[in-house]
């Protein structure tokens, strides 16, 4: 079976890594596990954009070299990647010898093809883009918004892409396949950019007299490649284009390639990869069925203290720390929050207090609860060992209903990556489970030995439901579930998917381990947002 292939963006480690960085990593790793859990194999691939403008400049203000700047910062990213068990199968940094390679070859097959050209330039230039502006980006009154940052004027000579000429594809291709991007509305809104493009073609050169860090063209050795080209190229380099595989032994490019899933923010479809991207693609030969898929979500917002939502910035001394999250609340409380909190392809606020009210109340009380629950009174009752037998209650049979309802909302809401939706389902068996213990009581029942089998029949219940959500949770909270699932003494046989997942997954006879909290409850004067530096 071919492996979904799984990509995000790259993220650039010109300063530390913040709340987005961590959350489109968080989503993407859920729906790497997901995925492995129907059954199919997974290739994750993501990585490191280390080259450009902005890289240099920060370099030189330190007064350091660009690859020394960015190997620092760099272990800023792989840090919280560890630290928030992210599961990728491949990793790749733009500065690896492998990824320039394929660069210079695929910029060696545009040329060849004729779709590279030198041409000059005149007008003006957004430092902070890294790209030329159009008189369309001007306002009114002829100046520049901030997004820009600083322009400059500058007349110079470059390389272009012919992507002018792919436009009349690219815009047949959208308007074919609705399923090249999702959510529906990002897609409306990449076609309306392409409709409005005043199609003209796109500078992938920089004078080296101007930028040094980046990879040389392999026809002209005065300039290097501006950092987009060099960034797209990753997912296939990184998948070991031409012919081979990024890392030995690994996957070969035509096993993985097309790219199933390219999990990206708003903010990069139109034109990064929904126009260069998909032109270049097409450039180098790509057919429309060998086009990537791409995911947009949305932005993590915070509301300022008017109560009004806000883009994270360094310059509003807003940005959210993911690292000093993960170090207070835990990873996968941040995970949690980040995944229930956010309808996938839509923006979100970030609240410190909304992090410590689902931490506390969900995790720590709902699921935590009922584990402590259930093991300890499995324990207490039964000796540790859970037996199969006592079925025919209607209170049990509320609790087999619940759990059986689970792998069709959870896979029907994961099929647009809906993970709230699919949280909202385990918890609502969460709660089922929980009300259970509140109508049976079987502490009380356990004092009377007539009630023995009744006993046996509701902790059988109890743990047998939690092996079961230990499997629909593992996505979002993978460590927290192999916790739980040390203490159930349990591992899913190998093979297991949403499909072939029956009642009856802990043997009869089974003993269970002894409870430990799964989840510590925060403090809520912890709450103070911490900043990222
Ligand atoms: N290096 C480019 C991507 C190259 S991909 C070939 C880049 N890097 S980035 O570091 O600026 O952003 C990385 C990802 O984080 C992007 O998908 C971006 O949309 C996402 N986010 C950045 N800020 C975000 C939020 N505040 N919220 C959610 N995601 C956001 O762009």
């Amino acid at each position: 079976m071919k492996p979904f292939y799984l990509t995000t963006a790259i993220d650039y480690p010109n300063a530390a890594p913040h709340l987005g960085h961590a959350y489109e990593k968080v989503l993407a790793d859920a729906i790497a596990r997901h995925v492995r859990r129907t059954g199919r194999p997974v290739h994750f691939l993501t990585g490191l954009d280390q080259h450009g403008q902005k890289v240099q400049q920060t370099a030189e203000k330190a007064g350091i070299h660009p690859a020394t700047h960015v190997k620092k910062t760099s272990k800023l990213f792989t840090r919280l990647w560890e630290s928030l068990s992210i599961s990728h199968d491949a990793w790749i940094e733009t500065t690896d010898e492998r990824h320039k390679k394929a660069v210079r070859t695929l910029l060696q097959r545009l040329y060849d093809a004729g779709d590279i050209t030198k041409g000059t330039y005149r007008g003006y230039y957004s430092v902070r883009q890294e790209q030329y502006i159009t008189a369309k980006e001007r306002r009114e009154d002829g100046s520049f918004g901030p997004e820009w940052g600083e322009v400059v004027e500058l007349e110079e000579e470059n390389w272009y892409f012919a992507l002018k000429k792919h436009l009349p594809w690219l815009r047949a291709f959208l308007n074919s396949h609705p399923k090249a991007v999702f959510p529906a509305s990002r897609l409306r809104n990449l076609v309306q950019a392409v409709e409005e493009s005043e199609g003209a073609d796109l500078c992938i050169s920089r004078p080296k007299s101007r930028l040094r860090w980046g990879i040389e063209l392999p026809f002209d050795p005065d300039y290097v490649c501006y950092v987009w080209f060099d960034a797209l190229t990753n997912y296939i380099s990184g998948a070991g284009w031409p012919d081979g595989s990024w890392d030995a032994g690994g996957p070969r490019f035509d096993e993985l390639w097309p790219n199933d899933c390219n999990v990206i923010g708003k903010d990069i479809l139109v034109p990064a990869h929904g126009i260069y991207w998909l032109c270049m693609l097409h450039a180098a030969g790509f057919t429309d069925d060998q086009m990537p898929r791409f995911l947009v979500h949305g932005w993590w917002n915070i509301r300022n203290q008017a109560g009004e939502s806000e883009k994270m910035s360094k310059s509003l001394g807003n940005v959210v720390d993911p690292q000093a999250l993960v170090d207070t609340v835990g990873a996968d409380a941040l995970r949690y929050y980040l995944l229930s909190e956010m309808t996938t392809g839509q923006d979100a606020d970030f609240s410190h207090e909304r992090l410590i009210v689902r931490t506390n109340a969900e995790l720590a009380n709902g699921l935590g609860n009922l584990l402590n629950r259930a093991l300890n009174m499995t324990q207490r009752y039964c000796g540790g060992v859970v037996t199969r037998g006592h079925h025919d209650d209607p209170l049990l049979a509320e609790v087999r209903d619940a759990v059986a309802t689970l792998p069709a909302r959870h896979l029907a809401a994961l099929e647009t990556w809906q993970f709230n939706r699919a949280l909202e389902a385990a918890w609502s068996v969460i709660d089922t489970a929980n009300r259970f213990v509140e109508r049976t009581e079987p502490f009380k029942l356990a004092k009377d030995p007539a009630q023995a089998d009744r006993v046996t029949g509701i902790m059988h219940h109890l743990c047998e439901a939690l092996a079961h959500l230990s499997i629909f949770l593992e996505p979002v909270i993978p460590a927290a579930m192999s916790q739980l699932r040390a203490q159930l003494r349990w591992e899913p046989p190998a093979g297991l998917t949403y499909h072939t997942l029956r009642w009856g997954l802990l043997p009869d006879g089974h003993t269970i381990g002894k409870p430990k909290p799964l989840f510590t409850k925060i403090e809520t004067d912890a709450a103070a947002p911490p900043a990222a530096g």
